[in-house]
């Protein structure tokens, strides 16, 4: 079935959706992104995406396409047409269409467009097993804090799991963890739980900040620091956060299993208070 898109201020269905072959975001890549998740037909954390997205915008001199309010009604727009109930809601801004020439004019037309994908996001199976994980260097620039339509070596990365029987990859730099493809990387030991500190190193999950929260409420122990492919073997638990898989356990990494090999138990009570709470805060 055909699903209603946004573009540049139309709802159309998506087949008639079109982009300008001129678009920077085309030619440059040069566009940032946000994906929302959706359960019960809410938003989750809508707050925190949209604050970010004003970050990655500022940070690369870019207009910002409308306001916050308006960027809300178009979320809602797509839900309430699409008959839309679960999984994710896709962002993208764009510099705009111009020439191609590699420096950039301050008058382009920012473009917007946003679709959904119907995904089971909270009763999902893959949470119930874990998922496994193999190392790569992170050979990707080094503003990771802005969140860049720029995704390619993100992709080799998920193919290189692929191709080695698993399922994401953890990227090193330095000999220690940045974060996974796309995910926020975790390990925990002794109940503590061990997650690389904020920097441009790494995207700032809304997902991280969300979880680290929960995490210090119900007085577990956060220590936010870089860890090796080495200690994360020999962890108890291992986890990854994102808007698109919540908190999902990792059982295993580059062939050798986490603990037990089965998802922990300190990431399971993270899942469901997570679940709880964002969809108590749901929109
Ligand atoms: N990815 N790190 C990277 C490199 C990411 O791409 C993402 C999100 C995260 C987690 O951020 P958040 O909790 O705000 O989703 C960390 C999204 C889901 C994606 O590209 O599909």
């Amino acid at each position: 079935m055909s699903r209603t898109v946004y573009v540049n201020g139309e709802y159309l269905p998506e087949e008639e959706a079109k982009v300008s072959i001129f678009d920077r975001a085309f030619l440059f890549a040069d566009g940032v992104y946000e994906v929302t998740s959706v359960l019960g037909g809410k938003l989750i954390a809508f707050d925190g995406h949209v604050e970010r997205l004003w970050r990655s915008l500022s940070e690369l001199e870019m207009s910002a396409p409308c306001t916050e309010d308006e960027l809300l009604e178009i979320h809602r727009q797509l839900i309430a047409r699409n008959g839309f109930d679960e999984g994710l809601i896709y962002l993208q801004v764009t510099r705009g269409a111009a020439d191609r020439d590699f420096a950039w004019t301050d008058d382009l037309e920012p473009g917007l467009v946003l679709f959904h994908q119907e995904k089971r996001l909270a009763d999902n199976p893959v949470a119930e097993k874990g998922i496994k994980v193999v190392s790569i260097p992170d050979e990707r620039w080094g503003r990771r804090d802005i969140k860049t339509v720029q995704l390619l070596y993100p992709s080799m990365g998920k193919m290189m799991a692929k191709k080695a029987g698993a399922d994401d990859a953890w990227m090193v730099e330095d000999g220690k963890v940045t974060e996974g493809t796309s995910n926020n990387a975790y390990i925990v030991k002794g109940g503590k739980i061990i997650t690389r500190h904020l920097g441009n190193e790494i995207l700032h999950g809304i997902t991280r900040a969300a979880v680290l929260r929960f995490a210090r409420e119900a007085q577990m122990q956060v220590e936010e620091r870089p860890f090796t492919i080495d200690e994360a073997k020999l962890a108890d638990e291992a986890f990854f956060t994102s808007a698109s898989a919540f908190v999902m356990p990792v059982v295993a990494i580059d062939g050798d299993s986490i603990g037990a090999g089965t998802p922990g138990g300190v990431t399971k009570r993270l899942r469901e208070i997570y679940l709880e709470e964002v969809q108590k805060a749901a929109i």
